[in-house]
């Protein structure tokens, strides 16, 4: 049975999008795009060129630099290019720029993929608006905070819950605040709050409406 192709997966910071887009796409066969990390590499090559995330020109150079093969998938993943990952997103050259790849992935898959996931903020509203599929994952922030801190805090023991708290308040504002694709859900999204919710129940519900809308 063939299922409905792009799914869209927004939501904010550490909801556990990006878990459950894995999940689906080992389960579905499909391919994933995490758009996050498209922007944290973008971040990550301003930072290495030791310019201002918030400074457009500078973005826009790295985000025309941007070699999604050439991404540092573990260097992306500090908190400080995360933050900066917020800042270069705000720009609207920077998202532009972006924008056509992710386009691209969701109506092509790589070959032998039976369609495409993109998690991110703005996938369902703007980059995929007629997806047949949107999902917006949330939770609430302290529980975002405490999953990001379990997982940070493996390599780096100096970690303080409070501060990884302060920093998904922050970033939850800059992502809904901006003028451009803020962070908000598509009006025919289905939210999916995983606040008590496990992995494994998050991807039953989640199948279970992909499989409802391919039927
Ligand atoms: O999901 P993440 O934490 O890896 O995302 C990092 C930043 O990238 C996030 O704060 C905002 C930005 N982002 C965005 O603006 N649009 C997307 N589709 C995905 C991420």
């Amino acid at each position: 049975m063939s299922h409905p192709s792009p799914i869209a997966i927004d939501g904010p910071a550490a909801a556990g999008k990006g878990t459950l887009a894995k999940k689906l796409g080992a389960y579905l066969n499909y391919a994933c795009l995490d758009t996050g990390a498209l922007y944290r590499g973008v971040a990550l090559l301003v930072l290495h060129a030791q310019a201002d995330p918030t400074d457009p020109h500078a973005s826009l150079n790295a985000a025309q630099k941007l070699d999604i093969d050439a991404i540092d998938q573990t260097a992306i993943r500090s908190a400080e290019v995360g933050q900066a990952a917020a800042d270069v997103a705000v720009h609207p050259e920077v998202r532009n720029c972006i924008l056509e790849l992710q386009r691209h992935f969701a109506a092509n898959p790589p070959a032998g993929k039976d369609g495409a996931i993109l998690d991110g903020r703005d996938i369902g509203t703007f980059v995929c608006p007629d997806a047949p599929v949107k999902l917006f994952v949330t939770a609430s922030a302290e529980i975002r905070a405490h999953r990001r801190w379990l997982e940070l805090s493996a390599s780096d023991k100096t970690l303080k819950e409070a501060d990884i708290l302060a920093a998904v308040i922050a970033r939850d504002k800059k992502d809904m605040e901006r003028a451009i694709a803020p962070l908000r859900p598509a009006e025919d999204a289905h939210l999916l709050d995983t606040s008590d919710l496990g992995i494994e129940s998050a991807f039953e519900a989640a199948l279970k409406l992909i499989v409802s809308i391919g039927s």
